[in-house]
């Protein structure tokens, strides 16, 4: 009697505990399973994954990853734009290279060797083509060149052909600049105008002088410069490539043409002098969240948050949205993306190691909010 009792008992006990099991890899699937943030992550073929500073397209059920493929030892670009499969977020599958350098022409913009960094893809319905945008370097050039490249298919996991690469929008003002800030350009001279390093603080006349659009000036002929970057795609199907402009020191968010192959023109300037990089966007309730990264490099620092009702601006910053142990240094990671899932929002970032660059680790959180707020925890570091 008392040996069914306590069959019975174990036996309830096992099934409310496979049950609530059941429910709780139900709910951790509902929830986001997510990898660890900075653990080693293997692809479907035991391989590392390798797609660094980028960005994921949901498409026809099935998420893409598309990244920088990084070697050990340099940030150069010897291989090109790797592309990986997953239904789940977990499991990647390596689908190749999307867009690869130029081996053989030796005129060419992606040859091997340039710097090719944080392409992000998005897919045109009426064109029917996905369109890449990364951030070029050319060969030889370190970081000079600040230029955007381009390239489409008809496949979202290519080949992509290459299109173009070059400034932005080059002797066209910004969209919102009125007569007053065009008179204050005119009495800048970029030429003339000493600093030691766009970098350091600087004199106030300088911040001044770069608030009003020294180094914008200084580029209006030949374009702006582009960097850091990503694509918003936005709730009318206007397209927005906002980038690291101006020596990093200001963000550009610029309208792509209807095609997304080219820059329409119409460009805003967002927080001149911030010296903002990484910019990864998002839309929540109505409101467009920024988070981006301040310019050390490859080494981490404190994310920012910004907020606005139009894409186009004005910005409003926000506290760090970081919280807890590692949260001046974004936990050791620099954002790339943000990705809805769902009705979430997952935050993915690298942790660049520059000792090795294909050993780069991920760090993916979700975001949660607080009071309509977003802010990042890592419960690993906690
Ligand atoms: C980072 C940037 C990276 C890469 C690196 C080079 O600030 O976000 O994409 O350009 O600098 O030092």
């Amino acid at each position: 009697m008392i040996k069914s009792k306590s069959f019975l008992f174990v036996a309830a006990f096992a099934v409310v505990f496979a049950a609530a099991t059941v429910a709780g890899l139900y709910l951790d699937r509902k929830t986001l399973e997510l990898p660890e943030p900075g653990e080693e992550w293997f692809d479907t073929d035991g391989r590392r994954i390798n797609a660094h500073g980028g960005c994921i397209l949901e498409h026809d059920g099935t998420y893409y990853w598309f990244g920088e493929h990084k070697s050990d030892t340099t940030h150069l670009a010897m291989v090109g734009v790797t592309v990986y499969s997953s239904k789940d977020l977990n499991r990647w599958k390596y689908e190749g290279v999307a867009l690869s350098v130029d081996d053989a022409d030796s005129d060419s913009d992606i040859r091997k060797g340039c710097i090719m960094e944080r392409p992000k893809v998005i897919y045109n319905r009426n064109t029917g083509k996905f369109v890449m945008w990364f951030h070029l370097e050319l060969k030889g050039e370190g970081y000079l060149s600040a230029r955007s490249g381009v390239a489409v298919s008809d496949n979202v996991t290519g080949p992509y052909r290459f299109l173009r690469s070059g400034r932005i929008n080059p002797g066209i003002l910004p969209a919102d600049f009125t007569e007053k800030d065009k008179a204050l350009l005119d009495t800048l001279d970029p030429e003339n105008f000493i600093v030691e390093s766009v970098h350091d603080d600087n004199t106030p006349q300088w911040r001044e002088a770069v608030a009003s659009g020294l180094y914008l000036k200084r580029d209006l002929a030949g374009g702006q410069m582009a960097r850091d970057m990503t694509l918003m795609v936005d709730e009318d199907g206007t397209v927005w490539h906002i980038y690291s402009s101006e020596e990093n020191l200001t963000l550009h968010i610029a309208e792509l043409s209807d095609d997304y192959t080219s820059h329409t023109g119409r460009y805003w300037r967002m927080m001149p002098g911030g010296l903002n990089e990484a910019p990864a966007v998002f839309r929540h309730n109505g409101k467009y969240w920024m988070i981006t990264s301040g310019c050390t490099g490859w080494a981490p620092n404190a994310a920012r948050l910004f907020s606005a009702d139009s894409i186009t601006g004005p910005w409003r910053q926000h506290p760090n949205p970081c919280r807890g142990k590692g949260a001046d240094v974004t936990f050791g990671g620099q954002g790339t993306f943000v990705l809805p899932v769902g009705r979430q929002f997952v935050f993915m970032a690298d942790i660049w190691r520059p000792e090795c660059h294909s050993d780069g680790r991920y760090m993916w959180l979700p975001i949660s909010f607080d009071d309509g707020t977003p802010y990042l925890e890592h419960h690993i570091i906690h």
